[in-house]
């Protein structure tokens, strides 16, 4: 396959969730702007998120504790300057949003009698205030589409659905001296089987999670770390990726996959519990952590394993009967009818649920404009690491980073825009060439390779790490590694096949990452080494492919 196709925009986003579409916008002042995005616009994390975006809007709360709560929840490891920009920037991002057209559930909307206008805030595990906006129980559908009507109608702002970006291009790439900039990306035209080649004058990467590295997750099918592995591809510093976050309540179902029941439930005041020795359900986290089921999540998490392991039962249960059905149905209509569906009423049957992976807090390194150190080229939104989540991600404090992240980045850009014009003035990408590739011949090694990856990485990289279980998951990494390698030069490309390719080389990054790190902190714990290490504090695990 080789491609004469070459389209100029003055702007390239790769990703349409919320971080994706924000950028857009943001930059439609700016000049033409393509979104690349490999599903429908809508399908991204971002469509799924149900508790809400933490952020000050409440004058009982304060700038001061969202900064506690984000550090204490990261286990020292975030950036303070990075938490408190975020932070600080948080009110003017989200009314900038309101402004766009989304809607926040209201305290009159929720029935108290206030005059109706203040936000009912949600509160969740980590969170000492109650500071979650939330729209019913499905903020993210609410924010995606308030943002997709946006740019549909900004003539600046063209979307390539069913387009999944390949790599990035850049000037160390093409063997050109001097600093590295990016000059676009080639992407596959998903329908038409056809590889074209972008060009522009910045390139954002907003392509989201991880989440399908692990066998079970919370995360739809695009998070397959495609951003992450194109950054590593192109030298770009990867941070802190053995942090991955496993939220602690995903609905435990035979036909029901990947159903999250948001923490806003324990926010409520749900409290998990298990089953003891004659069968009654019990409460456990008062004995893991003071503030018991609404902890940190890694440490809630991390009970529930433990729990489970030790009892040898399936899943814990989160019981929240104490609340009626009219206000479970008013708060949650989402989660209640998704319940019902399979049979669980809330407001009478304790919920069955199951940790899984869920978010990923390391990421591609980047300064707090998303700037990843390649001129032109930016990283926001989950792909990203800015230094916000530390150790361990405060709940709905990603979705806040994505929409300051998105401004600042934009505004980086403008300053920068000279710049960036003069390299691209300088040269012209080739088109993509496929050489001898032929069509593959056995779809069954993406098949086999992909569930191979997921399962290890699950027994062996998730919740409880050892020694022995990361050298395992690394020889294996090794030789499926290998294996994809050569099948990617040898067959034409695919979407299948640029997914796997990204999936392994990012749980290669995780497994790498984990080991490097000698000490377990916040959500990497390792059984060999079960205290954190104070020298390490603040210290990040870096990996990055070097210039040859
Ligand atoms: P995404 O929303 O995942 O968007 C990534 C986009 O990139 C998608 O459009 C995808 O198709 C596209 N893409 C990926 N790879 C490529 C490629 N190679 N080429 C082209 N396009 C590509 N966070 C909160 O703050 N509050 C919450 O309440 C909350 N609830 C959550 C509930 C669930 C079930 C899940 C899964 C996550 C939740 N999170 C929540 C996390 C949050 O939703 C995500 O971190 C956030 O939405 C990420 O936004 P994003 O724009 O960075 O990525
Ligand atoms: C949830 O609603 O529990 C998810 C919140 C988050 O991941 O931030």
């Amino acid at each position: 396959m080789s491609s004469k196709e070459l389209l100029n925009y003055d702007h390239i986003v790769i990703g349409s969730g919320l971080a994706g579409l924000f950028t857009a916008v943001q930059l439609s002042k700016l000049g033409t702007v393509a979104v690349i995005t490999k599903r429908g616009v809508d399908e991204s994390n971002t469509k799924y998120a149900q508790g809400g975006i933490a952020c000050v809007m409440d004058k009982e709360d304060s700038f001061r504790e969202h900064v506690k709560d984000t550090m204490i929840a990261g286990d020292h490891l975030c950036k303070e300057d990075v938490v408190m920009t975020i932070v600080e920037n948080g009110p003017a991002a989200v009314n900038e949003l309101i402004e766009l057209g989304a809607h926040f559930t209201t305290r009159g909307e929720m029935g108290h009698s206030d005059d109706g206008k203040d936000y009912d805030l949600g509160r969740e595990g980590g969170h000492n205030k109650r500071r979650v906006l939330h729209a019913g129980d499905i903020t993210g559908e609410e924010v995606e589409k308030i943002l997709i009507n946006t740019c549909r109608s900004n003539r600046n702002i063209t979307f390539f659905e069913y387009h999944i970006a390949i790599d990035l291009v850049t000037t160390s790439r093409l063997g050109w001296l001097g600093e590295d900039s990016v000059l676009g990306a080639y992407v596959l035209d998903i329908k038409k089987n056809l590889v074209k080649a972008f060009t522009s004058l910045s390139v954002t990467v907003a392509t989201g999670g991880a989440g399908k590295v692990y066998l079970y997750s919370s995360n739809p099918d695009i998070a397959c770390g495609d951003g992450v592995a194109m950054c590593y591809r192109a030298h770009v510093p990867i941070a802190n990726m053995e942090f991955f976050q496993f939220h602690p309540t995903i609905l435990y179902h035979p036909t029901v996959k990947s159903f999250l029941i948001s923490e806003a439930v324990r926010g409520e005041g749900a409290i998990l519990k298990r089953h003891d020795a004659r069968g009654n359900l019990v409460e456990f986290m008062d004995r893991y952590h003071e503030m018991k089921s609404l902890a940190p999540r890694d440490i809630v998490a991390r009970a529930i394993d433990n729990e489970l392991k030790r009892s040898g039962q399936n899943c814990a249960f989160l019981d929240i009967r104490h609340k009626s059905e009219e206000f479970l149905k008013l708060r949650f209509p989402n989660i209640f009818e998704k319940c019902l569906e399979v049979g669980i009423n809330m407001a009478k049957d304790p919920i069955p649920v199951v940790p899984a992976a869920h978010y990923c807090c390391g990421g591609v390194k980047t300064d707090i404009n998303g700037f990843t150190g390649i001129n032109g080229l930016y990283a926001v939104g989950e792909v990203a690491s800015t230094g916000l989540h530390g150790a361990n991600r405060l709940a709905s404090n990603s979705l806040l980073e994505a929409l300051v992240v998105a401004k600042l980045a934009a505004k980086d850009i403008k300053s920068k825009i000279k710049v960036l014009s003069d390299t691209r003035a300088s040269g012209k990408i080739p088109t993509w060439r496929s050489g001898n590739a032929t069509n593959s011949d056995e779809q069954v090694v993406l098949t086999h390779n992909w569930d191979e990856i997921r399962r290890f990485m699950w027994d062996y990289v998730g919740i409880f790490r050892t020694n022995k279980r990361l050298e395992r998951a690394k020889n294996r990494i090794k030789n499926i590694r290998r294996e994809i390698e050569k099948y990617y030069w040898d067959f034409l490309i695919t979407q299948d096949l640029v997914e796997l390719r990204n999936i392994a080389s990012v749980a290669e990054i995780i497994i790498d990452s984990a080991m490097n790190r000698k000490e377990s902190r916040g959500l990497h714990f390792n059984a060999d080494y079960p205290q954190r290490e104070p020298e390490m504090d603040y210290v990040d695990t870096v990996i990055q492919q070097p210039y040859t």
